[in-house]
């Protein structure tokens, strides 16, 4: 039997070999303590996950103001940088490849995560219209965010740099900006959230992409583009989003980072994270003629569904999130037929310590 096409080998924008094209994708879990920075329970998790051909991690903080997830880890200090190398070396023992996701929360956060810089930054002031979030005083109401000036947003592609850089010296093999689910890259993008009248946005397509251009060429400085990735959400509501030009926009914004050579661009196009509803959801098929760079689907994806977005030329690599946690040797389950375990409950997503986290059996019943 010929063997499925998502554990053929698939190699990044000529230069990165994936043994497999099965991708852990970003997910936060929140484990890293007040410190922010990963730890050896860090690197246990992802090397038992290290017989992905990629793994991207969690996504991990540019800046302090950046910060809105309690337990989320940064790379912006030198310290966290260091704990990082332990991360990836570890992982490339292990025969893995590990990208850092690259975050910004924007409006996705609260003053109580950055006490010195205040309230959280956006595009614009337009609060998410959501009941409350997490964050380190308890559940709060949300802030309405400052909209950022010109300076602060100059500043703030400076920050990705810088993290790009960091990610660079901790020895990862690349990294992805995340500019999906509602966070500043994406609330830059949308007309949902962004109403300014300057040359960051408004109606203007090319406006609304500016912040992304500026953070991919910051990013483009540090790493080679067969090295970088960019992550969006077209159908996404998650934190409040969604815009009724979202058909037009996404082909375009990608249209755009084609010029780049890009290594992949990565969808949540999978409707399990929460869909908008303001049209007809996008799919990975709208999204081929848009760009020569690899394409990677996320989001709800099972095995067989995955093997047909492959075999079917819409994407390249599938990443594969909430089974991953409980199954940390997902290629090999997919290969050998092996029962899959149950997705997680949502308690132990985001909650500290290693319940949840590290304490789930490969198939045999071991534990790496
Ligand atoms: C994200 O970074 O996109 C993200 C983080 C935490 C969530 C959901 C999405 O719960």
């Amino acid at each position: 039997m010929a063997p499925s096409p998502l554990l053929t080998p698939f190699t990044l924008a000529d230069d990165l070999k994936l043994k497999n094209r099965m991708v852990l994708s970003p997910m936060t879990r929140g484990r890293t303590g007040d410190m922010q920075r990963p730890d050896k329970m860090t690197a246990q998790y992802y090397v038992q996950r290290a017989s992905a051909g990629l793994i991207i991690t969690e996504g991990t903080l540019i800046s302090t103001v950046a910060n809105g997830w309690v337990g989320a880890p940064e790379i912006y200090s030198k310290g966290a940088t260091l704990a990082w190398k332990e991360v990836t070396d570890a992982v490339h023992a292990a025969g893995g490849l590990i990208f850092c996701q690259l975050w910004h929360c924007g409006r996705a956060s609260h003053s109580s995560f950055h006490a010195k810089e205040g309230k959280a930054v956006a595009p614009s002031a337009i609060a998410i219209n959501e009941p409350t979030i997490h964050a380190p005083i308890g559940k709060v109401p949300h802030e309405v965010p400052a909209p950022m000036t010109v300076d602060q947003i100059k500043e703030t592609v400076a920050d990705f740099e810088r993290a790009a850089a960091n990610a660079k010296a901790a020895g990862f093999d690349g990294v992805e900006i995340h500019g999906a689910n509602g966070y500043l890259i994406d609330s830059f993008l949308q007309t949902k959230t962004n109403k300014r009248t300057d040359e960051y946005g408004g109606e203007s397509l090319e406006n609304r992409f500016r912040f992304l251009k500026e953070v991919t060429e910051a990013v483009l400085k540090v790493w080679p583009a067969s090295r970088v990735g960019v992550r969006l959400s077209p159908n996404g509501v998650y934190n409040d989003q969604g815009s009724p030009d979202f058909r037009e926009a996404f082909p375009w914004f990608v249209e755009q980072l084609d010029k780049y050579k890009l290594a992949y661009i990565h969808f949540i196009i999978g409707l399990g994270f929460g869909f908008h509803k303001l049209g007809e959801p996008m799919v990975m098929a709208d999204f081929r003629k848009s760009t020569s760079s690899a394409l990677m689907a996320n989001c709800g994806y099972t095995k067989e569904s995955g093997e047909k977005e492959i075999t079917d030329g819409n994407s390249d690599l599938i990443s594969y999130g909430r089974p991953w946690i409980t199954n940390p040797d997902l290629p090999a389950r997919f290969e050998t037929g092996a029962k899959l375990a149950n997705d997680p409950p949502v308690g132990v997503w985001y909650s500290p310590g290693p319940k949840g986290y590290v304490d789930y059996p490969n198939a045999d019943g071991t534990i790496v």
